[in-house]
């Protein structure tokens, strides 16, 4: 699993554990790293960034794959500037005292790229993870999560235990069909649960002895089929391991693999995005063509669905099924 490259924010404290986390990381894909210092005085900047050099010394990281940058601002904004500027994959943070700061918040909803906020604790820069639990609800946006879990899983030969709070006969399904795709080649166990999903999810992953959860960044739906936005954020607010907050809506057109589709922002605009068996990508108008709601991928069905009236429509963004009567046009 590669992450293209690791950004690092901090906030004037040299985190020993992001650092160490991403370090160890990087070293699964040779990734570069790049720290990003948010200050607010040059004299404060400059002790800062001395305390970094020698947090990336200690650590053990090479230093010529670690670059610094240090600017003026909020943490948030510009570490997923700096995410966005170098098309990185995974955003390492940390959490910040007992409860997530507000960075913290920001970030897990608007990050362009997947987001891991650490625990800080000694580390002594060996495999992070060794259990690994997957929160899921079976929708198509649950089934990207669940999928980087899969991946980081295999990465660091861990194990995972995939999560489902739901409807017991819909999680019978759809785990069984998540880890058939996903995992079939990784230890893994399922959980079949039902009630509040972030309390449910905690409990179960703690009753695992897992390391580290992985949920999607968009919100999971409850047993009404309601959606319940706040599920990431009460896991990062009580969980008391590492979360790893996939980026379920937006993605980046690098971490499609050939055979699969999602929904990329270009310049502003949502962009259908799909990676065909010889790794050309194809763009399409995001936008469906019966009343303009966006679509997103569906990796069972390989279809953009759209949410909101139920059109589909192929890769080639044909139209598969109505109300939408005209295709997804090229971008
Ligand atoms: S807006 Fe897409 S189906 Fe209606």
């Amino acid at each position: 699993m590669e992450f293209g490259r690791i950004v690092v924010g901090s906030d004037g404290t040299p985190d020993a554990s992001a650092l160490a986390i991403a370090g160890a990381l990087a070293a699964i894909g040779d990734t570069r790293i790049e720290i990003v210092h948010a200050g607010t005085e040059d004299a404060v900047h400059d002790s800062a960034m001395a305390d970094i050099a020698a947090t990336v010394m200690m650590s053990g990281i090479p230093g010529w794959r670690v670059g610094t940058t240090s600017h003026t601002g909020n943490l948030a904004d510009l570490v997923a500037a700096a995410a966005e500027r170098l098309d990185a994959g995974l955003i390492v943070v940390d959490r910040g005292g007992r409860r997530p700061a507000h960075a913290v918040h920001r970030l897990s909803h608007e990050a362009p790229c997947d987001l891991l906020v650490v625990t800080p604790r000694p580390h002594d820069g060996s495999v992070p993870y060794r259990k690994i639990a997957i929160a899921t609800d079976g929708s198509a946006t649950a089934d990207r999560a669940a999928r980087r879990g899969f991946d980081l899983a295999r990465s660091l030969d861990a194990t995972v235990d995939l999560i489902f709070v739901g409807r017991r006969a819909t999680g019978e399904l759809t785990t069984t069909d998540t880890v058939a795709v996903y995992g079939d080649d990784v230890a893994s166990s399922i959980h079949l649960l039902e009630g509040d999903p972030a309390g449910k999810i905690i409990e179960a992953a703690a009753g695992a002895g897992s390391d580290l959860i992985v949920i999607g960044n968009k919100g999971m739906t409850g047993m009404r089929g309601v959606l319940l936005g706040s599920v990431p954020k009460a896991v990062l607010d009580h969980a008391a391991v590492d979360v790893f907050v996939s980026r379920t809506i937006r993605q980046l057109e690098s971490q499609l693999s050939p055979g699969e589709g999602g929904v990329v922002d270009r310049h502003g605009e949502q962009l259908a995005a799909f990676v065909d068996d010889d790794g050309a990508t194809h763009l399409l108008s995001a936008r469906c063509t019966h009343l303009g709601c966006i679509v997103a991928w569906n990796p069972a069905e390989r279809t953009f669905d759209c949410p909101c009236h139920g059109s589909r429509f192929g890769p080639d963004g044909a139209v598969v099924q109505g109300p939408a009567s005209r295709p997804l046009p090229p971008a």
